[in-house]
């Protein structure tokens, strides 16, 4: 990533994180708050708020209008960790270079931390963001919100995962459980952001298109970092979806087939921007990254 953009994007998680840290409040009974901070405020990528904020800065809108979605579906993605590191699911011990929040926190907390996170975010929405979003776009990213957070595309995406351990299952059934646990939120922030700066119906259809490109193509990255990386540059333990017997890109394709799909997916939604004639750096630098990361 060149310097400009490294930059940009650090200034980016900059404000992602200071406004993160002023929504979330330590209150009575302090030990749900603090293990809702120990997770959110424990790092990570910021992919998702990242593409609130440009997809509504490069359709015309503020960051002042994007800023409480952004952290929004930050909360929401930290919760679908936390839930997706228990011991009922996944079994991991460590997240963002951290230990999980239930070996911090115990289960009970951490499932109670996955709850709370998951009803204060759109709140978070409904009390923060300014009246020059009308009450009719924020109605509807509300509705989005709430559709992509539940069983029919991330819930459902996690449950036909957590069914698929260990079976045989048909190319359809991969691609549902990818575009569902991981497709669903990148779609949601980039939708988000074009709600959110008022953009027409064209513009949002364009970057919904990007964003089921880029999506699948973000977990087919996971799925072989899984088998490729270390656990010091993922921050969680590397090798366990072979051993949970995950239905992974990897395992239904080979590592070789997966990165050309990868690719052509990366490509695809480089193609997208330009026909629609979409201008980011950022959004292109992104694309790019996760492309390099498997090289
Ligand atoms: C992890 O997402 C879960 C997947 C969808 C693969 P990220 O790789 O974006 O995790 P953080 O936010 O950077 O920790
Ligand atoms: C990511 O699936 C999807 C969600 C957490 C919703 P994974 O189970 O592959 O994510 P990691 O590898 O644990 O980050
Ligand atoms: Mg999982
Ligand atoms: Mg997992
Ligand atoms: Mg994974």
């Amino acid at each position: 990533m060149n310097p400009e953009i490294k930059q940009k994007m650090n200034d980016y998680i900059k404000l992602v994180e200071e406004n993160l840290d002023k929504f979330i409040p330590v209150e009575y009974p302090e030990k749900i708050w603090e293990s809702m901070r120990y997770s959110v405020l424990a790092g990570g990528k910021r992919l998702r708020p990242i593409l609130v904020l440009e997809t509504c800065r490069v359709l015309s809108g503020t960051f002042e209008q994007a800023i409480p979605a952004a952290c929004a579906i930050e909360m929401l993605h930290s919760q679908s960790l936390i839930h997706d590191d228990l011991p009922c699911m996944d079994n991991d011990d460590y997240r963002r270079g951290k230990l999980t929040n239930h070996k911090v926190f115990g289960e009970a907390i951490a499932v109670l931390a996955g709850d709370a996170l998951l009803s204060f975010a759109p709140q978070v929405i409904l009390q923060n963001t300014p009246k020059t979003v009308s009450e009719t776009r924020l109605l509807r990213v509300l509705e989005e919100f709430l559709i992509n957070a539940g069983a029919s595309k991330l819930i459902g995406g996690q449950v036909v995962d957590i069914e698929s351990e260990g079976k045989e299952i048909s190319k359809e059934t991969l691609k549902y459980i990818h575009e569902n646990k991981t497709g669903a939120l990148f779609k949601l922030a980039m939708r988000m952001g074009a709600i959110l700066a008022g953009a027409d119906e064209d513009k949002i259809k364009a970057v919904t298109e990007f964003a089921e490109k880029f999506g699948l193509a973000f977990q087919i990255m996971d799925d072989i970092l899984d088998v490729t990386s270390t656990l010091e540059e993922l921050g969680k333990t590397p090798g366990k979806d072979e051993e949970e017997g995950k239905a992974t890109y990897v395992r239904f394709y080979g590592l070789e087939e997966s990165k050309k799909q990868l690719h052509s997916l990366c490509e695809q939604a480089c193609g997208i921007l330009e026909k629609n004639n979409i201008k980011s750096d950022i959004l292109i630098a992104i694309v790019n990254s996760i492309d390099e990361r498997v090289k």
